[in-house]
C-alpha cells in the first residue's frame, strides 16, 4: 500500500465538499480526484489541483484512486457503489445505504460477492460524544431504557430543494435524509426496534414527499421512544444544530436534542449530561447532574481514518451495508405505519437470512 491513500470524492455537493475538506486536512490521505457531472465540480477540481471526471467509469479507467467516497443523490448509491466494488475499489458510502430495501439488499450481496470493504457513512457512530454515551449505556449507567425523546427541527431554506431528488418520494424527504441518522443512533444505543407507529405530513411545503413526521418506537429489549422531525420547523433542537460536527455548515446551540430516561438515571445529548438520584429514584428528591468527560475529536476525520484502516488492512466496518440496511427496514415500517395508521412490526428477516449481519461494533441485537 502507498504511504498516502488516494481517495476520490464522487458527488461534490453539500456533503461531498465536507469530505473533500476532510481529506485535505487528514494526514495519510490525499484527494485523488472529483467525480460529478456539473461545471461547478470541474472548477472545484481545478481549485483543488486534482483530476476531474464526469462519471465514475472515467475515474475507474484512470486508475488514480485507491478508494472512493460516494456522496451522490440517494438513488445513485447502488449503481455507483456497484461499479466501484466490482473494480476492487473500497467505498465509503453516504447514508442512507440505498434509497430502497431492494437496492440495499442488492448492495449487501455485491459487498459479499466482491469481498471489497464498504463503510456506510452513519458518521455519528464515530463521534466521541456518541461513543462515550454508548459506553455509559452499555455500562448500565442509566439502567434499563424506559423512554427516549428525539427532536429534529431543521428549517431548510428554499434553495436546498432545487435539487429535485430531495423532493422525490422514495428518494428524498427528511425520513430518508435525516431521520435515518436518528434511527441508526437509537439502534446503536438500545438495540433493535420491534414496532413503529407514525404520522407524516407534507402540509408545510406541499411537496409529494413528507416534510414533517412524528414517530413512536418500541425496542426489542424494552423501552419506548418518540421522534419528531421536520425540515420546515424552526428551532435549535436537532443533532445537526447542537453537536457541532460540521461547523463549516451549521451553527451549534447549547441545548440538548436527545433525552434518554432510564430506570436508574437520565442522559441528554449531545451535552452528555447524566442526571442521577442520590438514592432510590424519587421525583421529589433533587437529582445530581454531571457532564460525562470525553476527548473531543472531528467526527468526519474519525470516520475517514476508520475508512483508511479498512482500505489498508481490511476488517469489519463500524457500519456495514447489512447493518445500515436494518435502518432501511425500520424506515420502510415507518412509511407503512404512516400510510395505514397502524402499528407495524419491523421484520429483520431479510437480513438475518443474509450472513454476517453484525458490524464489529453495532451493539445489542
Ligand atoms: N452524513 C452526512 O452528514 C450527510 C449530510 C448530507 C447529505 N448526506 C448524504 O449524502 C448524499 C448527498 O447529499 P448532498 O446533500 O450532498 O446532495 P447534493 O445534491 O448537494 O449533492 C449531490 C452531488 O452529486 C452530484 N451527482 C449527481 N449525479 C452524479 C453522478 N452520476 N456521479 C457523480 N456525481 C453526481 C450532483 O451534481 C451533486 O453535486 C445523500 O445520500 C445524502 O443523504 C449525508
Amino acid at each position: 500500500m502507498p504511504s498516502s491513500i488516494a481517495v476520490a470524492v464522487i458527488g461534490a455537493g453539500a456533503i461531498g465538499r465536507t469530505h473533500i475538506d476532510t481529506i485535505r486536512s487528514t494526514p495519510g490521505v490525499k484527494l485523488a480526484g472529483i467525480v460529478d457531472p456539473t461545471a461547478d465540480a470541474r472548477s472545484l477540481a481545478d481549485t483543488n489541483g486534482v483530476p476531474y471526471f464526469p462519471d465514475t467509469n472515467a475515474l475507474i479507467a484512470a486508475k488514480l484512486a485507491d478508494a472512493a467516497i460516494v456522496a451522490t443523490p440517494n438513488e445513485l448509491h447502488l449503481p455507483v457503489s456497484e461499479a466501484l466494488l466490482t473494480a476492487g475499489l473500497p467505498v465509503l458510502l453516504e447514508k442512507p445505504v440505498a434509497e430502497s430495501l431492494v437496492s440495499a439488499l442488492k448492495l449487501v450481496s455485491i459487498v459479499a460477492a466482491t469481498g471489497v470493504p464498504l463503510l456506510v457513512g452513519h458518521h455519528r457512530r464515530h463521534n466521541p460524544i456518541v461513543r462515550t454515551a454508548r459506553a455509559a449505556i452499555e455500562a448500565g449507567d442509566i439502567g434499563d431504557l424506559v423512554m427516549a425523546t428525539v427532536t429534529s427541527s431543521l428549517a431548510k431554506p428554499a434553495p436546498y430543494f432545487q435539487a429535485e431528488w430531495r423532493r422525490k418520494p422514495g428518494v428524498g424527504g427528511p425520513l430518508l435524509i435525516n431521520l435515518v441518522h436518528e434511527i441508526d443512533q437509537l439502534r446503536y444505543f438500545f438495540g433493535e426496534i420491534s414496532t413503529v407507529q407514525s404520522i407524516t405530513s407534507n402540509s408545510r411545503r406541499g411537496f409529494e414527499v413528507e416534510d414533517t413526521a412524528a414517530v413512536c418506537l418500541t425496542f426489542a429489549g424494552g423501552g419506548l421512544a418518540t421522534l419528531c422531525i421536520s425540515d420546515a420547523a424552526v428551532g435549535p433542537w436537532s443533532w445537526d444544530l447542537t453537536a457541532n460536527e460540521n461547523p463549516a455548515r451549521f451553527p451549534a446551540y447549547d441545548v440538548p436534542a436527545h433525552y434518554y430516561a432510564g430506570s436508574r438515571a437520565g442522559l441528554s445529548l449531545p451535552d452528555l449530561k447524566l442526571w442521577k438520584p442520590r438514592g432510590t429514584p424519587d421525583w421529589t428528591e433533587t437529582l445530581t447532574s454531571q457532564h460525562l468527560p470525553f476527548a473531543p475529536a472531528g467526527t468526519y476525520v474519525a470516520q475517514l481514518e476508520h475508512f483508511v484502516d479498512l482500505v489498508r488492512m481490511g476488517g469489519m466496518p463500524l457500519v456495514s451495508a447489512q447493518d445500515a440496511t436494518a435502518n432501511i427496514l425500520v424506515l420502510d415500517a415507518i412509511a407503512r405505519a404512516g400510510a395505514s395508521g397502524q402499528s407495524v412490526a419491523v421484520d429483520l428477516s431479510p437480513l438475518t437470512l443474509s450472513q454476517d449481519f453484525k458490524s464489529e461494533d453495532r451493539g445489542h441485537s
